[in-house]
């Protein structure tokens, strides 16, 4: 650890200090010392890359870090070298005017016990946030804080040697939200046949040239969200959980944290491509937004939609243009109402600046390609494949109708439509600068963390079925050779197929010892039934689905984190499952084995927190398909935000030296 400590506080105070560092509960995750520079050591940068560098100096209060009388220094310093060359003042060196101090306060719990005991350690701060620099050259650069008297904090920061010419016209990021190789095997099993265990056909995935393996560690925690990694993927940038396009400080203001430029604002910057965001999720939700979202808090659904239009209002910041194709779910975002930024109609704002809207399948298919296309079908998220495709009779459950009316959707696009649309647009807008396009399978996350492996897999299996699809189309357009498609994910869940589950067998027992000999391990986990044809039960979904959906015997599979439930395996045809529930009297976020919820099932306790409803997300690294231009550049294993630098060496991104080269900031 590089973090010196503060060698003027007495001995007792150094040894508390080591109790605090590296605890679950953190004062600023990234800042274990009392002087913050953020963003902090070991970053990484693109050359030209637009950031905010924003300094904190802390001064606790009360707790076990007492120090100063709670009075922030307000007179630090700070200086940056590269390597190892003569230190310069910050203001000096990025040619920024000196910024105006922010003071605020903080309140954060050490441990448990504070906790219960609601005991708040509390934080005065001094800060000051030098907004919107870059870094040219590549090399290694040191910044170093300054404070109380003879403190330092230094951040050590490499400054990439990366590509400033393309030698990919265009690529196509798909992210199976929460997919893991093991669920990628079971939708194997699931839609394609075995004969001597040797299989008759493949997934699509199966037939990518490179494959490599990314570690989706957080900046500040060893497990992530959606939020914080997409933004490692799409900026090169860590961050904390529920952070998306900033590192995250300790202000009360979500939206004033040090920002780092996305991915679609380069490209819109540097080559004026096309770029577009397609999801399963509600638009505003953490994979599609953390394109253009710029806040600590990636709840704050309403404004991110703003953000996405018309980019920072309230701070300096570059622009992604906007997204040329954005389609998905999240009525509740364009409505005009509780859910929209100021109460606007977004559907409205995004017309007024040229966008055709479509809120059903067929519009989306009849909208012109020659304009910026925005395309909401439904309210949350689209209802998952299975629904759609399976048992459509469950449509008419959900009132989601994205125009408001007290409606079903039912004319829904799938994750294929709307990313061939959008490569169509694309295409047609990006011309010769090419495009960039995130494709997201949303719901094989949200369906895994209700315990739904069935839903989550046929929307695994969608993906797989779009990415074939795409494959296909850019072949048509003659686009393939000159498109970099990327497959991966954002992070896992610890699931796998562990046997087979005789569902008729497990019925039928009457205690949950006994039901729990229904399922076969090893030899009696036979062969997969989903690939065979029953009477009455063939959904006839197509060569890459399963044919049979509800066979008699069913993966037994699981997840290592879970709340209390029951398990009775097979499909639930009536909608997805909604494994705990809480109970009259009890508390309000106290969960327990939902009763209503796989009834023929045993229960199974739960190995989470009691307040948890659903499943987490695991530590697991995930696969990362690539195929076309720069292939080789993601096999092996490496860190998700290599991901980002390898896509953006591969468009030729850095700006390198060359300062003369045209900014429409
Ligand atoms: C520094 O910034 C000022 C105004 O912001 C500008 O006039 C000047 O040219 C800049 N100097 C350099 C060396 O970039
Ligand atoms: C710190 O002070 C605040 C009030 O100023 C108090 O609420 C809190 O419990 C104190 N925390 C500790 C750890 O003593
Ligand atoms: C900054 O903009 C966001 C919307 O992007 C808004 O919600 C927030 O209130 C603004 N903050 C300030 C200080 O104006
Ligand atoms: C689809 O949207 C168009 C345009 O808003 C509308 O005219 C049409 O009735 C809708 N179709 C369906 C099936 O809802
Ligand atoms: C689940 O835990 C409860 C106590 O919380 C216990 O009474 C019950 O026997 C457990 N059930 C199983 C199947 O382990
Ligand atoms: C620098 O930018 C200019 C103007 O866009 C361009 O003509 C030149 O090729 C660029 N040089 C390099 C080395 O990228
Ligand atoms: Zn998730």
């Amino acid at each position: 650890m590089l973090s010196p400590r503060l060698n003027v506080v007495a001995a007792c105070l150094a040894a508390s200090l080591s109790v605090v560092s590296g605890q679950t509960f953190q004062r600023l995750g990234t800042c274990p010392t009392l002087g913050c520079v953020l963003p902090p050591d070991q970053q990484d940068f693109l050359p030209g890359q637009q950031f905010d560098l924003r300094f904190e100096v802390h001064a606790p209060v009360n707790g076990s870090e007492a120090f100063n009388g709670g009075v922030p220094d307000e007179k630090f310093t700070a200086t940056i070298a590269k390597d190892g060359g003569q230190p310069k003042s910050i203001a000096a060196f990025f040619n920024h005017t000196e910024p105006a101090l922010e003071k605020w306060t903080f309140q954060w719990y050490e441990d448990l016990f504070a906790v219960d005991a609601k005991t708040p350690s509390v934080v005065n701060v001094a800060s000051k946030i030098y907004r919107r620099i870059a870094l040219y050259e590549p090399g290694s650069y040191t910044v170093t804080l300054k404070y109380y008297s003879g403190e330092t904090t230094t951040a050590t920061w490499t400054v990439r040697p990366l590509a400033t010419q393309k030698k990919a016209k265009n690529v196509i990021f798909f992210i199976g939200d929460g997919m893991t190789t093991n669920m990628i095997t079971a939708a194997r099993l699931l839609a394609h046949k075995t004969v001597n265990g040797k299989y008759q056909s493949l997934l699509q995935l199966d037939k990518f040239p490179v494959l490599g393996h990314q570690m989706t560690h957080s900046i500040d925690s060893f497990l992530t969200d959606s939020a914080n990694s997409a933004s490692a993927l799409y900026s090169g940038h860590k961050s904390t959980v529920n952070a998306m396009g900033v590192y995250a400080d300790s202000s009360p203001d979500a939206y004033d944290d040090p920002k780092v430029e996305t991915i679609v604002e380069l490209i819109h910057r540097i080559w004026g491509s096309a770029w577009g965001a397609v999801s399963t999720a509600f638009i505003a939700d953490a994979t599609p937004t953390a394109l253009t979202a710029h806040t600590r808090s990636r709840y704050n659904y309403g404004p991110l939609i703003d953000q996405a239009l018309n980019g920072v209002q309230n701070y300096s910041w570059t622009n992604s243009g906007g997204p040329d194709a954005y389609f998905g779910g999240g009525a509740e975002q364009f409505l005009p109402g509780s859910g929209s930024y100021l109460g606007k109609d977004y559907y409205a704002e995004f017309a007024k600046k040229g966008y055709s809207v479509s809120l059903n399948k067929t519009s989306l298919l009849a909208a012109p390609n020659t304009q910026k296309a925005l395309g909401i079908f439904c309210k949350s998220n689209l209802p998952v494949w299975l629904e759609r495709n399976v048992f459509p009779e469950n449509l008419k459950k959900f009132t989601n109708d994205p125009s408001g009316a007290k409606a079903s959707a039912t004319d829904l696009p799938g994750l294929k439509e709307m990313t061939l649309k959008a490569i169509d647009v694309l295409h047609t807008r990006g011309g010769e600068k090419g495009f960039f396009l995130m494709s997201e399978a949303a719901s094989i996350d949200k369906q895994m963390h209700v315990l739904d492996y069935d839903r989550a897999l046929g929307d695994l299996l969608e993906l797989d079925d779009t990415v074939r699809a795409t494959i296909e189309k850019l072949k048509s357009i003659g686009e393939l050779e000159n498109t970099l498609i990327v497959v991966s994910a954002d992070h896992g869940h610890g699931f796998d197929v562990f046997g087979s589950a005789d569902t008729k067998y497990l019925a039928a027992q009457k205690d949950d010892r006994t039901k729990r000999n229904a399922i076969g391990v090893y030899q009696n986990s036979g062969l997969s039934q989903y690939t065979v044809e029953h009477p009455g039960t063939s959904y006839g979904t197509g060569a890459n689905f399963p044919v049979n959906w509800d066979p008699r015997y069913v993966i037994a599979a699981g997840l290592g984190a879970n709340p209390d439930h029951r398990e009775g395996y097979g499909v639930d045809k009536t909608g997805p499952r909604v494994p705990a529930a809480t109970i009259a009297g009890k508390g309000s976020s106290d969960y327990y084995v939902n009763p209503t919820d796989q009834p023929s099932g045993f229960v199974v306790n739960g190995t989470l927190p009691t307040n948890e409803a659903q499943g987490v997300h695991s530590l697991t690294d995930v696969p990362v398909f690539a195929m076309g231009p720069c292939q080789g550049d993601f096999s092996g294993t490496f860190g998700n935000v290599d991901l980002f630098y390898k896509i953006a060496d591969c468009l030729g991104l850095a700006h390198g030296t060359n300062k003369t080269r045209p900014c429409v900031a």
